[in-house]
């Protein structure tokens, strides 16, 4: 790669200045990969993704390893990336078995995984929704007894491939459940990309109304119907400052086959900086790592954003 293609920056009004970006490239970008990837190549990507200035990187998850083989050597990445400086690596937990095994490697963020729908929750976590909030509880409780920072995931909240449309009041029960219980931040997941802008909008502000603010509230937007960053900017104009991405564009969800990739964060960096929001990162060292790990998954990164910077003396 050569050059140092930036997009001019033209700031709009209103929104925030500073953005954090929440990395899921090593987790929900890895989670659905058929073939295993080393162990070593998950931590030199999660090493490259902290050089190229990410601060918040979803390392693993400690799920049950035959749900989520790929992710079954949690045990062994963890403590190979435990201690990069002025990184947070935040880490799956479905119940108490799994925040045992990541207090025991020294977890300090995890994340507990909700649904807003009934369907996604026995698909995912093999429990009606109802019983998955019963075991999230003692999770959160214990984890924030040991001061560990934890964020609640509530994914279909824009719609299910199952049950169609999810009333937005279902997905607000799920998010006071989840405060209620203690959990520092929320993420709003919209699993099957299928969300617009004015869906966002409107979703948020029934949440604000209902007293669950932006400044609590993290956009996991997959892009499958390409409107990851239009949803995007209607989340930004709402106040929210934590955005959900995967490096390069990688991900899906092992159960929901209509989940596809992630926003892809070099695309999301291009935004935020045309806009003159801050990230801290830095978008050459990002491209190269997305083209580093297309190499090592034997096929191109499905960002535009990558494509263009990678490609662009041609
Ligand atoms: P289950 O089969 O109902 O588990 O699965 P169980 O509680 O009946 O236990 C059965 C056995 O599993 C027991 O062993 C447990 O010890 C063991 P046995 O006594 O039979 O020998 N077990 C475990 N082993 C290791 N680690 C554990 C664990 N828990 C139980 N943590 C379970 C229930 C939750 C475990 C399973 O459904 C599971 O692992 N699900 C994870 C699914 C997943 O990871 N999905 C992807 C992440 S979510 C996502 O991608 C969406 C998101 O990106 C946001 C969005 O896009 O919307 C976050
Ligand atoms: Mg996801």
């Amino acid at each position: 790669m050569t050059g140092h293609a930036l997009p001019m920056t033209v700031p709009a009004p209103d929104l925030p200045s500073r953005v954090r970006i929440y990395e899921v490239g090593a987790r929900d970008g890895l989670q659905n990969e058929k073939l295993a990837v080393p162990t070593e190549v998950k931590a030199d990507f999660i090493r490259k993704l902290a050089e190229a200035g990410l601060t918040t990187i979803e390392a693993t998850s400690f799920v049950h390893p035959k749900w989520v083989p790929q992710l079954a050597d949690a045990e062994a990445l963890f403590p190979l990336v435990k201690d990069l400086p002025g990184v947070s690596l935040p880490v799956l937990v479905p119940n108490d078995r799994g925040l045992d095994r990541a207090l025991a490697l020294g977890a300090r963020n995890i994340a507990v995984f909700a649904s807003a729908t009934e369907s996604f929750a026995k698909a995912n976590l093999n429990r009606t929704l109802d019983e998955s909030l019963a075991v999230f509880e003692p999770v959160v409780r214990r984890a924030k007894d040991d001061g560990v920072h934890v964020r609640g995931y509530v994914s279909m909240c824009f719609g299910d491939p199952w049950e169609g449309a999810v009333p937005l009041r279902q997905v607000v029960r799920v998010c006071k459940a989840l405060r209620d219980m203690g959990c520092d931040e929320l993420s709003l997941g919209d699993t099957i990309g299928v969300a617009t802008p004015g869906h966002v909008r409107e979703l948020l502000s029934l949440l604000d109304e209902e007293g669950v603010p932006a400044d609590v509230i993290g956009v996991h937007f997959h892009d499958t119907y390409g409107q990851a960053l239009a949803n995007t900017y209607a989340a930004l104009q709402h106040g929210v400052t934590t955005i959900d991405s995967s490096a390069g564009g990688l991900g899906g969800c092992p159960y929901a086959r209509s989940a596809t990739g992630n926003l892809a964060t070099e695309d999301l960096v291009w935004m935020l900086h045309g806009l003159g929001i801050e990230t801290g990162v830095d978008l050459d060292r990002l491209t190269a790592t997305s083209v580093w790990m297309a190499a090592h998954l034997d096929r191109p990164s499905p960002s535009r954003t990558v494509r263009a910077l990678s490609h662009k003396d041609q």
